[in-house]
């Protein structure tokens, strides 16, 4: 029997699955019983040969005994709608072939592996049906390869760090990739293709982190729980997807959304669903005028909430964050951060009266609940905690998990363990089953689970405009569109137009604030300066962010290039209005726009771009503000300043 298994083992198996325009090519083998896959694009190598598998607590690994039992193919094409975001349709093409494999030798488990191949990503996941005496796993890891030039060209965030996703973006050799970095993981291979290692559909499962491995290759390091394993399963499991996009171009890869086509549709009705903009009791804490803790300087008093409340109705915003508002903020509110009360409001917020006189003024209270990553306090308060907001007609929730790892009855595990990856799906449920939106700051890392529950409008997952005041250079923001934001939204909190503050002093121009709102796409976009900004001082360039959408219909990117510049225009998804958005790192460049774009008719264009003198460190607020009237014939050439960006608006006339 054994032997003529091991002859079985022996003969190899290969499949090519290629892409609809048969420009990709997924190359699958078995050979020896082991398996490995290598992609091309147009014969040239994307991933060279690299190995497949999982390891199982306890168990033989699924890596080198397997046969081949049937493979089946399939062809699929669909046009998906998302409710809310960049782009209204996405491509949902591929051609699939799912390879049913078996151990040649006893216990002879099974496993499939299951490829999908765009015309723009591949992807590919695990599936482990429940089988004899094989139905609760533990995963000790997954032994994913992406076999990369090591001279190819990576930008990264390192992983298992105290400041979770918020850290500046580095460019490294792939060789040199030697500890774990996050994904979306954006490279650049010596043949000119831009691809980005990601994950698709992370549920219960830890976070795929990517390192070089003993055999100098790329591979998964999945953020382990605190007893050193992987995850914890029953049967049927399937991993997340494991996804490599694929582009000629920087600027080609920032609308791959093969990430949310690998997701599922929504099971139920998310029609309440609604993309937000707000205001905050917010910067004033960062800029200490006020506090999160209670005291003489509290900022979330009744009376600050009516304030904003009615500041908002004035700038035509519908929604208000009021953070500080609960018991728990005083002392070392990170140290503390496990009495945090999620339904005691301090005694100076009337919690219910502030709801009251939202509802009559029309606006959503975003409600805050930080967790600072004791999810034990939070999870016991959590039904009551959301019904307690839900009752009070508040649908929108920001959370925060500002701890450097999360903690759970005095056991500390990372933010991106399946443990951290439960919980935040936890939350969204909940939050779906009472009708309230999330925001989550400190999150788990996008993976389009957002397709499946549109109610988690949008996420933090990067440094961010808190980080203003020493720790973000120019070229920050221009690192993110081609590798953060491939995972979906971000609150960046936009909007900041106090920009020589001396507590925080940022490193941009006025006309890059703007422009944040449309290089920076989130399904609740705060403009995070106080209101007096935007009424006093500002009044002209705010009637941008008031008029910019928070949900799209179309997204072009115009150009860019990997922490240099990006320039995109945006269709509002109600209207036949353009926005166009532009930042750059710290160098000024000129930009020719061709607005090829637009629909016939004549465009009224509002622009506002940084005047000649501009410059992120002094001349800070020096703007040009103008209103042309253009065509889709018409070309536009823009200044960027050092620090720089410009923002336009191109309302449709006729
Ligand atoms: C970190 C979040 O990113 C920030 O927006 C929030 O204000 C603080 N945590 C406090 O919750
Ligand atoms: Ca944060």
């Amino acid at each position: 029997m054994l032997k003529w298994a091991n002859l079985f083992i022996k003969k190899k198996s290969e499949k090519d699955i290629l892409s609809p325009d048969k420009q990709i090519c997924f190359h699958f083998v078995l050979k020896n019983g082991k398996m490995t896959y290598s992609v091309e694009k147009n014969q040239k190598p994307i991933v060279f040969s690299s190995g497949l598998g999982i390891s199982i607590c306890g168990e033989k690994p699924f890596l080198d005994s397997l046969t081949m039992v049937r493979c089946q193919d399939k062809k699929h094409n669909e046009t998906i709608e998302m409710q809310w975001g960049e782009d209204k349709y996405i491509n949902n093409t591929y051609n699939e072939s799912t390879f049913y494999l078996s151990e040649a030798e006893a216990p002879s488990r099974i496993i499939t592996i299951r490829v999908r191949v765009f015309d723009n990503a591949v992807a590919f996941r695990y599936e482990i049906p429940p089988q004899p005496k094989f139905n609760q796993i533990t995963i000790k890891e997954e032994l994913t390869e992406f076999n990369i030039d090591l001279n190819s060209t990576a930008w990264k965030i390192p992983a298992y760090q105290p400041d979770r996703y918020e850290y500046n973006y580095e460019k490294k050799n792939v060789g040199e990739l030697t500890s774990s970095v996050h994904t979306p993981l954006t490279i650049k291979t010596p043949n000119g293709q831009y691809i980005s290692l990601h994950e698709a559909a992370l549920y219960n499962y830890g976070s795929a982190t990517i390192k070089l491995n003993d055999n100098r290759k790329l591979s998964t390091d999945i953020t382990p729980l605190s007893d050193g394993t992987k995850a914890h399963v029953s049967l049927p499991f399937q991993t997340p997807w494991r996804l490599i996009m694929i582009a000629d171009s920087a600027i080609e890869l920032t609308t791959n959304r093969t990430m949310f086509a690998l997701n599922d549709a929504p099971s139920q009705d998310f029609d309440w669903v609604e993309t937000l903009k707000f205001i905050g009791i917010w910067w004033a804490m960062y800029v200490g005028e006020w506090t999160w803790a209670q005291g003489e300087r509290h900022g979330a008093t009744t009376a600050h909430a009516k304030e904003y409340i009615d500041a908002a109705v004035r700038l035509g915003i519908n929604g208000l964050l009021i953070e500080g508002w609960n018991e728990g903020w005083e002392g070392d509110w990170l140290e503390n951060g496990i009495n945090n009360q999620f339904t005691k409001p301090t005694p100076d917020f009337d919690l219910e009266e502030v709801a009251r006189y939202a509802k009559k003024n029309n606006i959503e209270i975003v409600g805050h609940h930080e967790t600072v990553g004791f999810i034990d306090n939070y999870e016991k308060q959590l039904e009551t905690a959301y019904n307690y907001y839900s009752v009070n007609g508040i649908h929108y929730i920001k959370s925060g998990y500002a701890g450097s790892m999360m903690q759970i009855n005095g056991r500390k595990e990372y933010h991106h363990s399946q443990l951290g990856v439960n919980h935040y799906q936890k939350t969204v449920e909940l939050a779906a089953r009472k009708h309230i939106c999330l925001d989550i700051h400190e999150p788990i890392k996008g993976t389009g689970t957002e397709r499946t529950w549109p109610n988690l409008l949008s996420r933090e997952g990067a440094r961010g405009q808190e980080y203003e005041g020493g720790a973000l250079s120019p070229s920050h923001a221009c690192y993110l569109p081609y590798t953060r934001l491939l995972s979906g939204g971000m609150d960046y909190t936009s909007g900041i137009f106090d920009l020589a503050n001396n507590v925080k002093r940022i490193a941009t121009t006025l006309a890059r604030q703007l422009a944040y709102f449309v290089t920076i796409y989130s399904g609740m976009q705060m403009a995070a300066d106080r209101p007096f900004m935007y009424e006093e001082r500002f009044k002209e360039e705010f009637e941008f962010i008031k008029n910019v959408p928070t949900n799209f219909e179309k997204t072009i990117p115009l150009a860019g290039e990997i922490g240099e510049y990006y320039v995109v225009a945006r269709k509002d998804r109600n209207s036949k209005n353009w926005y166009i958005g532009g930042i750059t790192d710290e160098n000024s460049r000129m930009v020719h726009l061709q607005l090829s774009f637009l629909g016939p008719g004549s465009y009224r264009a509002k622009i506002y771009s940084d005047a000649d003198n501009a410059h992120y460190r002094d001349e800070q607020l020096s703007i040009e503000k103008k209103t042309l009237h253009v065509g889709n014939n018409d070309t536009l050439d823009i200044y960027m300043a050092p620090g720089g960006g410009f923002a336009i608006e191109l309302v449709y006339n006729n």
